[in-house]
């Protein structure tokens, strides 16, 4: 059998922005090959870049394939990518007839050979982790968003208890100084005025420079802030115990790294954290804040939580409330613990029962909400800069966001995608607040 080559792909990304940098660059692979990106239903080729941290991703995964059918009624090329592939791997062709490819990812750079074996008749599955195999053979041109992300480091050698990172995405590995530095500046040349470094564990990155020095994300930090045209730089996610004082350090002085900081910390209770093996306690995460806190004043702190860790008693729950207390957030990401399939913690005595995690969720999200709400506040009546992303829904208004990374909406009828633009803050809400444009000074 021999099928046609697929002319149009879609890919859909689930999960974190991870996922979304490799989504964008199977998408860009796909283009070289020829392809072109459509929506789902024109697709002769789908790509889902599957999430695995929480829930029944699998099942979702399956639903959706289940339901995806072209206009005319055909079915098309289906390719299984990201967390889920990895970590159900072949299974996923044996239970369902309709997938054709199944990509861990690590190696998703394969995609097109891929595709020319399921069109004879195979269905592929690669699922090794080679590392950073797939960054070499992925096309060096990149298509740059005005906010754009680049991966620099994948894995995580961490085990916390509830996580399947450590198997999905094998262990830690950083790219090259070199090549990432290459990747920054195509970027900005392709229009980018601010890159989100990526990682699992991105403070954990290290390479070397062209002198053989070590270099930490610090040192890496600071090359990109000399790159001109290149405004914003942005790092996310990071882990407690990998926050050198260099990082801290470059908070207070490398004006291109906007005042925000990722910190999970998932439990205010240290006898919960040993359990999750975080590696850090209450107060030593504490400490951390403190001291970036002491090098960049005007920080967004952000965080993860999880509730309803096996064992986790109301007093431990009122240790995580208290740490929120003390905080307090500019934002945060907040989850049901969910059991997964071979983590050490799927398998602990004293799974929390789902009503106590819901009632759990409920309070916790009411106050990190009720913090995001004040934070937005006290923005207000600040002179901030801009980066403009999309169109709002009014006419020539615009979506941008600020150094805090709120989403702000101002009118600038003469403004474009991409653009800076200097605001004063003059309303918030919880999600969304609004920014009246400056006019510039006559010169
Ligand atoms: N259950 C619930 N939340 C989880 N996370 C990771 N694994 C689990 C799990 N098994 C959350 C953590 C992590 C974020 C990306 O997802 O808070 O920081
Ligand atoms: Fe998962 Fe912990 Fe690694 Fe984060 S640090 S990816 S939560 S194992």
């Amino acid at each position: 059998m021999n099928r046609e080559k697929p002319k149009k792909f879609h890919v859909k990304s689930f999960g974190c922005q991870m996922n979304v940098y490799d989504g964008e660059r199977m998408a860009e692979m796909l283009g070289e090959e020829g392809m072109t990106a459509s929506g789902k239903e024109d697709a002769d080729l789908v790509v889902l870049n599957t999430c695995h941290i929480r829930e029944k991703a699998a099942e979702k995964v399956y639903s959706e394939i289940g339901r995806l059918k072209k206009k005319d009624g055909s079915k098309p090329m289906i390719a299984v990518a990201g967390c889920v592939a990895q970590a159900e791997g072949a299974e996923i062709t044996r239970r369902t007839k309709a997938v054709d490819i199944v990509v861990g990812p690590q190696a998703y750079h394969k995609l097109p050979e891929m595709v020319a074996e399921a069109r004879s008749g195979e269905r592929p599955v690669d699922l090794d982790l080679p590392g950073l195999d797939k960054f070499g053979a992925l096309p060096r041109k990149r298509k740059s968003a005005p906010s754009s992300f680049l991966t620099v480091q994948e894995g995580c050698d961490k085990f916390c208890t509830y996580c399947v990172v450590p198997y999905t995405r094998g262990a830690e590995i950083s790219r090259p100084y070199a090549k990432l530095i290459d990747e920054a500046k195509a970027l900005v040349d392709g229009g980018a005025k601010e890159i989100t470094l990526l990682g699992q564990n991105v403070n954990a990155w290290a390479s070397e420079d062209d002198k053989g020095n070590r270099v930490g994300l610090d040192g890496l930090i600071r090359t990109l802030d000399r790159i001109d045209g290149l405004k914003r730089i942005r790092y996310t996610t990071s882990h407690p115990n990998d926050m050198s004082e260099g990082l801290i350090a470059a908070h207070g002085d490398v004006e291109k790294l906007m005042p925000y900081l990722h910190l999970p910390v998932q439990a205010g209770s240290d006898r919960i954290l040993k359990a999750m093996n975080r590696s850090h306690s209450r107060t030593s995460y504490l400490r951390i804040l403190d001291r970036v806190r002491a090098a960049r004043p005007d920080i967004a702190l952000s965080g993860d939580f999880i509730v309803g860790f096996p064992g986790e008693s109301d007093s431990d729950f009122e240790e995580t409330l208290s740490l929120v207390e003390e905080v307090r957030y500019s934002q945060a990401f907040s989850f049901k613990y969910s059991p997964r399939p071979g983590t050490p913690a799927a398998t602990m005595q004293d799974q929390v029962p789902m009503e106590v995690m819901d009632e759990r969720l409920q309070r916790l999200q009411a106050l990190l909400n009720r913090h995001q709400i004040e934070f937005n506040q006290a923005t207000v009546g600040k002179r901030c800069e801009l980066l403009l992303e999309r169109k709002g829904k009014l006419d020539g208004q615009w979506i941008g966001k600020s150094p805090w990374l709120q989403s702000v909406h101002v009118l600038a009828p003469e403004a474009q995608i991409g653009d800076m633009l200097d605001v004063t803050i003059s309303e918030a809400g919880p999600n969304s607040l609004k920014g009246e444009m400056l006019m510039k000074e006559a010169a």
